[in-house]
């Protein structure tokens, strides 16, 4: 099939992955400005939703209503999905009907299977493995705030899951070295740390992670998914939570993003998202105009008028 998709940071390009942040920021301006952008007109994308969602489903579906489209919600409990209709029927039969599938999953194989059966673009709203849309949001948010992140320091604290992975793919295609600060056991994916090679570095001290870093970013201890080992992860997480104190080791000018849900008490102090370095909520705002970016460029525009 020959579909553009976006499983991973790694399917664009460098330039592409720029570009798409940068339009966002475009796209951003030009709703502020109330100006009517609508080049996804009769477009619809479909979305695919095997866990909860909040920012990923909002985003994506008022980013194609704003476009001029639509977007439609699928639950696998509502639909023969969750019947037991194999990924490779649905996605040859939901890719003639849509113009774009977006899909939140468990198992990214589901996503990596639907890809190579959909004759449309594929776009991964979270798996197991990664969040690409998330890390679109976050590099937007860190170019809006202090120009490129080129060269910067990133300090990952927390789990190894798959906003970490994402962020070691990030490493790679906007060049900045990563610290991630983890607890033994819970590292990243090792395919993805081979990958990454020098810019990236495992540490067990969150001080050595933040040292002058110029981004601090984290995520919950307890996943999607993961909910019967919370006690265990509570007690293995407890050294991590990044505070202000954390913080100020941090370069002066750092900033402070969590992609959210945030669990205050656990993974940041009761205050963290008060703090002036924290952009949680322009970031989580930035969900909205990075993925609109990444739906024009990946969606055919408007048809025309016969
Ligand atoms: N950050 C993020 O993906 O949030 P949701 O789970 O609310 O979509
Ligand atoms: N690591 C979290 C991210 C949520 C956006 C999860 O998978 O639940």
């Amino acid at each position: 099939m020959s579909a553009r998709h976006f499983l991973s940071l790694m399917d664009f390009t460098a330039d592409e992955l720029l570009g798409v942040i940068r339009r966002g920021i475009e796209l951003k301006d030009l709703r502020s400005r109330g100006v009517l952008f609508e080049p996804l007109k009769n477009r619809v994308l479909g979305m695919i939703f095997e866990k909860s969602s909040t920012r990923t489903r909002l985003s994506f579906e008022a980013g194609m209503i704003q476009l001029g489209g639509q977007a439609i919600f699928l639950s696998p409990r509502d639909t023969q999905l969750g019947r037991g209709e194999p990924i490779s029927d649905s996605a040859i039969v939901m890719s003639r009907m849509l113009d774009a599938v977006m899909i939140r999953t468990h198992h990214h194989s589901i996503l990596t299977e639907f890809a190579a059966h959909s004759r449309v673009p594929v776009i991964n709203g979270l798996s197991d493995e990664s969040h690409p849309c998330q890390l679109l949001a976050d590099m937007q948010t860190y170019l809006e705030h202090r120009g490129s992140i080129q060269g910067k320091t990133v300090a990952w604290i927390g789990d190894g899951y798959n906003m970490c992975n994402s962020y070691i793919e990030a490493a790679q295609q906007f060049d900045f070295q990563l610290r991630i600060a983890c607890p033994e056991g819970y590292e990243p994916d090792p395919r993805f740390l081979a990958l990454a090679g020098e810019r990236v570095q495992i540490v067990r001290d969150p001080k050595q992670a933040v040292a002058g870093a110029h981004l601090v970013t984290t995520d919950v201890w307890t996943s999607m998914g993961q909910e019967e080992e919370t006690a265990r992860r509570l007690a293995h997480f407890a050294p991590y939570q990044v505070t202000r104190e954390l913080l100020d080791l941090a370069a002066p000018d750092a900033l402070f993003m969590h992609c959210l849900p945030a669990h205050r008490g656990e993974e940041i102090s009761q205050d963290l998202l008060d703090d002036p370095r924290s952009v949680a909520w322009d970031q989580a705002e930035n969900r909205l105009h990075a993925q609109k970016a990444l739906l024009e460029f990946l969606v055919e525009p408007a048809y025309h008028h016969a």
